[in-house]
């Protein structure tokens, strides 16, 4: 394994969270993701489903976990469906997990070969009224392919057309929200190689270096690591970087321009992210500089507004508020258009057009509840930004918290952000 394995007690725990949510005469089914094909005989990397993660430690392709609480026999409450190995898939694919390790990651006592899932799973259905369904509910998910959750639904609502079906998604949701001491060390682990990352990347850059090198010092630091991208790296020099969703890579750092870097690391599929804003040849100009230190205090200021209690709804106006004085002290605004906070069209939006920050854990975007005041064990992104596509000039900054009873918790406070401590830190390390 690349990555340090987390305890299975903590899945022992998720699964026992999981099942005191689900209705009485219940069962619910969580499967892997697809491995799916590029063309000709690829595929993509399999990117292991985060609710059968978070329910077993279990990463490996075509595995099924069947919950059913109220099982008459008691060894099939927890079954875990493996893929058969073969001398052959061995040979091209490598190891697959033996029964005896899938128990020790997991802690689910009772592991069967993929082929007596039908059976076992009929069995089940005729004891239970309730059957729990996992599909994709993030709001901003767009779903064009049937994935194999969806041919799931689709095959066991004609088998079994009688039953109730239930959303197994705002159970996940409501678990997975809230991250466990464990998880937490998971992501404390993504932050510290984040940081190694980002020092990196410091170390080499300087006019006319290509974006994508700075990326590969990035991806030097993670692998060697055992950690991969959480999502695909934003560097983004001068003009580049008022492109939100900017992925390319491929640009030139000039002498004088700014480099966003949006780039973190995912440890044992637990995320990371990070974004910092920096001067390519070392120094801020002093416009730069000007911009960079009024999203710093907004960002200052948002961390420590991020408090048990506050909805995601007025935490983002909060921030917006502040945005749009800085927009006015920056000479963007006219006082009068700052003070339009609530129209669809307010103006501080054509400088700060995105959210300030969004859950963060198995997935990059985790799930978690827009509505829902913010609660002890919630991982939030902190992500403040300023882009003035006329000027050239986009800054971003992004931290990773904790929110706790006794305030926010900085995972990221370790990492340079003050501009004297990056010039000084580029003055001072910077190589070749
Ligand atoms: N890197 C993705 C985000 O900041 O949301
Ligand atoms: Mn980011
Ligand atoms: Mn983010």
């Amino acid at each position: 394994m690349r990555y340090d394995p987390l305890p299975k007690e903590l899945y022992i725990r998720n699964r026992a969270k999981l099942m005191r949510l689900m209705q009485p005469g219940s069962l619910a089914v969580i499967m892997a993701n697809d491995l799916m094909p590029t063309s000709a005989d690829g595929t993509f990397p399999l990117h292991p489903d985060p609710d059968l993660f978070y329910l077993t430690g279990i990463e490996q392709e075509e595995t099924i976990l069947l919950l059913a609480p109220e099982a008459p026999d008691p060894k099939l409450r927890e079954v875990l469906f493996l893929r058969k190995s073969s001398p052959e898939l061995e040979t091209w694919e490598g190891h697959k997990l033996t029964p005896e390790e899938a128990r020790e990651l997991s802690g689910v006592q009772t592991i069967r070969w993929l082929e007596e899932f039908e059976t076992i799973f009929h069995q089940l259905m005729c004891v239970t009224e309730h059957v729990y369904l996992n599909l994709n509910e993030h709001r901003r998910a767009k779903i064009q392919v049937e994935t194999r959750q969806r041919r799931f639904v689709r095959w066991c609502q004609e088998r079994y057309p009688l039953h109730h079906y239930v959303r197994l998604a705002p159970l996940m949701h409501r678990l997975r929200v809230r991250k466990e001491p464990e998880e937490l060390e998971q992501i404390r682990r993504a932050c510290v190689i984040t940081k190694a990352g980002f020092l990196q990347a410091l170390r080499k850059i300087r006019p006319g270096i290509r974006e994508m090198e700075i990326e590969a010092e990035y991806a030097y630091q993670f692998v060697r690591a055992g950690a991969r991208f959480a999502y695909p790296p934003i560097i983004a020099s001068g003009p580049r970087a008022c492109v939100l969703h900017y992925m390319k890579n491929d640009g030139v750092c000039q002498d004088g321009e700014l480099v966003l870097l949006d780039v973190g690391a995912a440890y044992g599929n637990y995320n990371a992210d990070l974004t910092r804003t920096v001067p390519v040849n070392g120094r801020f100009t002093p416009r730069q500089r000007e911009v960079y230190e009024a999203v710093l205090r907004v960002q200052r200021a948002m961390i420590q507004a991020a408090v048990v209690g506050k909805t995601h709804r007025e935490w983002q106006r909060e921030a917006e508020a502040l945005i749009a004085e800085e927009l006015v002290r920056l000479g963007l605004l006219r006082p009068e258009e700052a003070k339009d906070l609530e129209s669809e069209s307010r103006p501080l939006r054509r400088y700060f057009m995105h959210g300030l920050g969004h859950p963060l854990g198995l997935d990059v975007h985790d799930v978690g509840f827009l509505e829902e005041p913010f609660a002890p064990g919630w991982v939030l992104t902190v992500e403040p930004g300023i882009y003035i596509r006329e000027e050239g000039i986009g800054v971003r900054l992004e931290n990773d918290i904790l929110v706790t009873e006794n305030g926010p918790v900085d995972l990221m406070a370790d990492i340079p952000i003050e501009p004297e401590e990056i010039e000084e830190w580029m003055a001072t390390n910077r190589e070749g």
